[in-house]
């Protein structure tokens, strides 16, 4: 073919600029189970792209929106055609399990499934500049290394949790929270939406819910429990809007668990409909942080009617097979020391615990919440979905099929798995993300207390003490993220991040495969992703310390701040 001199010479150019292209650093979390780096590149702008035909409509998306990401960012499509990219189905392989092999010829993944297609992307993209994470054409070695990738994750729930009630994200701040998981490859959004301090979930048959309970008449400032700014505060989400990010997750993988927590953080449901309460109140959707005593009213068989429509509703929004029920400190609750809890003194309660043959005693409260428990998990079960509760569901006689959600330390989790129940761990002292980071507490934002630094999340084996042969109830590993000293979204993701991508090695990494120094390294090239994303995170890992990025005290310094705080 004859070429006008100036486009052979352009041509030569673009082929020797490709050629010579400089991989990135193998900086990928998390990091995959086998890799090994061959020599030599592989150009990726405009290369060829092959689909087969087989892949279903979500994996086919999955990939369009991958060639969408390369396009965008090198300023040049894919082509349809044979000789560069290939996506392959492989029934063989697991549905989240994928391989990738790149030689100077070409990048062949295989995957069975959605979940596989998505993370190979995502590995492939982590292989790139960072630039790929960004939303326009960007100078960069558009390259990527030879390698062969052979990936599937250790566990099977790969959680992250938002709490939505104490604060309200939007839809918009909510997705791009989804974004990070899916980065990450969490699998899990687990969505705090009803609590004492606001009730964030549309029910089309109690609209009182959302019109009373949706809102705070004022907010406690900092931690000065007595004070209230008097600003009303809140939100909710419609049923069209709570579908709409339930897709937007399901495209990248995520399912959305949602929580409606039960019989105890209900003083938003109280405040709307206080029959359901057993004083019959009045209540106040509540205006300050910490455990109300006020719970719904076990005696009452509206109750159970509430609750059964309520979750109908939920049901028809949320696909998950599992419906997380809360059950969480019903009592004891730390305000209002002396009052009693009122199941103790509530007539419609007594008549029930008598009726249940419950005798009085310590535990008696606790056979009283398993009656709820067992109720709800009976008619979730009818329409077949799945509970899972926080770890007090165990407290007295659990029903089996029910998942519990070890949060208070890892004890709750080594007794399912041991009784046989399936477990997830969540406990505060490793994934407590409302937790500070930060050694230098003083300029950290205010936070609910605790220290969780991102080498301590990284530490934690969620299969410590679980008895030989329980292994497999230990679903996974999941990351709370509570909001009550948390408001803005810029400090929600800087409490978030870098300590999900530790999480996610947790959730992904087989345990030969951890080492924090190479996963602290990796984290250069997550910045700079992330930066593409515009997501904030903290750098206390890299001396910057505090939202503001202070640089942190000198080790001299930082031994006698650490003394006099200790
Ligand atoms: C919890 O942190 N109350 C589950
Ligand atoms: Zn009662």
């Amino acid at each position: 073919m004859k070429r006008t001199p100036i486009l052979a010479f352009l041509a030569l150019f673009a082929m020797l600029s490709c050629s010579k292209g400089k991989p990135q650093p193998f900086q990928v979390i998390p990091m995959p189970n086998e890799v090994s780096i061959g020599k030599g590149v592989f150009p990726v702008k405009g290369a060829a792209l092959a689909v087969d035909p087989a892949l279903d409509a979500p994996s086919q998306a999955a990939v369009a929106a991958f060639a969408q990401a390369l396009e965008t960012a090198t300023g040049k499509a894919l082509k349809e055609g044979d000789g560069g990219f290939s996506f392959t189905l492989n029934t063989a392989l697991d549905p989240e399990e994928y391989t990738i092999s790149i030689n100077k010829k070409g990048v062949a993944v295989e995957a069975s499934a959605l979940n596989g297609f998505l993370y190979a992307c995502e590995t492939l993209k982590q292989m790139l500049p960072v630039e790929i994470y960004g939303n326009k054409k960007a100078k960069a070695d558009w390259v990527l290394p030879c390698a062969t990738i052979h990936d599937k994750p250790r566990f099977a729930y790969r959680g992250m949790h938002l709490d939505a009630s104490r604060h309200f994200w939007s839809i918009e701040e909510t997705k791009r929270y989804i974004d990070v998981m899916a980065t990450y490859k969490l699998n899990r959004l687990h969505w705090h939406l009803t609590d004492d301090q606001g009730w964030r979930i549309e029910i089309k048959r109690y609209p009182l819910l959302t019109e009373v309970g949706g809102w705070r008449a004022g907010t406690m400032v900092g931690r000065d429990w007595g004070s209230n700014d008097g600003i009303r505060y809140g939100g909710w989400y419609t049923q069209n809007q709570l579908r709409e990010v339930v897709a937007y997750a399901a495209a990248k993988g995520i399912t959305v668990i949602p929580e409606i927590d039960l019989p105890g953080h209900m003083v938003a449901a109280l405040a709307s409909y206080p029959e359901l309460g057993c004083t019959g109140g009045p209540y106040k959707v509540w205006e300050r942080w910490g455990v109300a005593k006020d719970i719904l009213c076990a005696g009452n068989e509206e109750v159970f009617t509430f609750l059964e429509n309520v979750l109908y509703e939920v049901m028809q929004i949320f696909p998950s097979q599992y419906i997380h029920i809360g059950g969480d400190e019903c009592f004891d609750g730390d305000a209002e020391p002396g009052r009693p809890d009122p199941w103790d003194v509530c007539p419609k309660c007594a008549r029930r615990m008598a009726q249940l043959g419950i005798r009085r005693g310590p535990m008696a409260k606790h056979e009283l919440q398993n009656y709820v428990t067992a109720r709800i998990q009976k008619y979730l079960a009818d329409n077949g979905r799945k509970v899972i509760g926080w770890d007090e569901i165990l407290e007295g006689n659990l029903q089996p099929g029910a998942t519990v959600m070890s949060w208070r330390g890892t004890e709750g989790g080594l007794k399912a798995s041991a009784l046989g129940f399936d477990a997830i761990m969540t406990p505060t002292t490793y994934l407590y993300f409302d937790y500070y980071q930060g050694r230098e507490r003083d300029k950290e934002p205010l936070g609910i207390g605790g220290y969780v630094p991102l080498e301590k999340v990284y530490s934690y084996e969620p299969l410590t003490g679980v008895p030989a042969g329980a292994e497999k109830h230990i679903l996974g590993v999941q990351a709370n993220l509570w909001t009550e000293y948390i408001a803005l979204p810029e400090h929600l993701e800087y409490m978030l991040l870098p300590r999900l991508c530790a999480l996610s090695e947790i959730q992904w990494c087989q345990t030969d495969r951890k080492d924090y120094d190479r996963f602290n390294a990796s984290l250069d090239h997550t910045f700079g992703l992330l930066d593409q994303m515009g997501v904030n995170y903290s750098l206390d890992s890299r001396g910057l310390v505090g939202l503001d990025r202070k640089p942190a005290r000198s080790a001299a310094d930082l031994e006698t701040y650490l003394e006099a705080n200790r």
